[in-house]
């Protein structure tokens, strides 16, 4: 059957991981997720002050961001894949607060978005492939055979993104989740380097008002309709 690219690309925290990961693991096609990348390099930067005290030191970032490996290891536990910073699990620490706070500001940088475009091309060569983010569609991937833009009312977002992290036992609040999708959503969108915008020719998705299984139903037409 013939093999597609995904792109999958919208705001924080609106289920694109979710939807894009079972799409995946049902059709066999790869599943990456490209903002795990963007956050563990900013865990990087936390683990060696590269970031520190709000200022980034940013020769040090440009020096270190060549030799980073990130990359996705399978977890036959979850049945997805986990991202690796320099041969270590990062999976769980890319979730906190701390990083969601900075990554916005670490993914704008156009040096690092260069090495980390780079890395999602080649895992795409062979097609196969949902990816998900801000700019697959736009930049990375933009001749995916199949494009989705998927937004939701911030308010949706952050008690999803609540209830995701309390499940995990984390302690936080829904208003600075909020605020921290809000303060992303802008800095995704007015960035000057690839920010956040729809692609002229991917399919809109508003989910605010579907269920995770609604979505899926609902991408999985698409991804038929694509491969015909
Ligand atoms: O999980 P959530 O949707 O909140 O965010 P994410 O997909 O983990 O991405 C974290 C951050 O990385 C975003 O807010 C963007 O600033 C950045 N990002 C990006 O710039 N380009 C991408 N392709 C993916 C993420």
């Amino acid at each position: 059957m013939k093999k597609i690219i995904i792109a999958i690309d919208g705001f924080s925290s609106c289920g694109k991981s979710t939807m894009a990961k079972e799409l995946a693991h049902e059709i066999g096609y790869i599943y990456i997720d490209s903002g795990a990348m963007y956050r563990a390099v900013t865990l990087y930067c936390i683990q060696t002050d590269i970031l520190k005290e709000e200022t980034i030191d940013i020769q040090r970032l440009r020096e270190a961001i060549g030799t980073l490996k990130v990359c996705f290891h399978f977890n036959r536990e979850t049945d997805h894949p986990d991202v690796w910073l320099n041969d270590v699990n990062v999976e769980d620490k890319i979730r906190t607060m701390e990083v969601s706070a900075h990554v916005s500001k670490i993914a704008a940088f156009d040096f690092v978005r260069t090495a980390m475009v780079a890395q999602q091309q080649a895992m795409g060569r062979d097609k196969g492939l949902v990816m998900d983010g801000r700019d697959i569609g736009t930049v990375v991937f933009p001749h995916a055979e199949l494009k989705i833009f998927v937004t939701a009312s911030p308010e949706v977002r952050a008690r999803r993104r609540y209830d995701e992290l309390t499940a995990k036992g984390a302690t936080v609040s829904l208003e600075e989740i909020l605020t921290n999708i809000k303060e992303r959503d802008y800095a995704d969108q007015h960035r000057p380097v690839s920010p956040l915008r729809q692609a002229d020719d991917a399919i809109l998705l508003d989910n605010t008002h579907l269920t995770t299984a609604q979505q899926l139903e609902w991408l999985k037409e698409q991804y038929q309709q694509a491969i015909q």
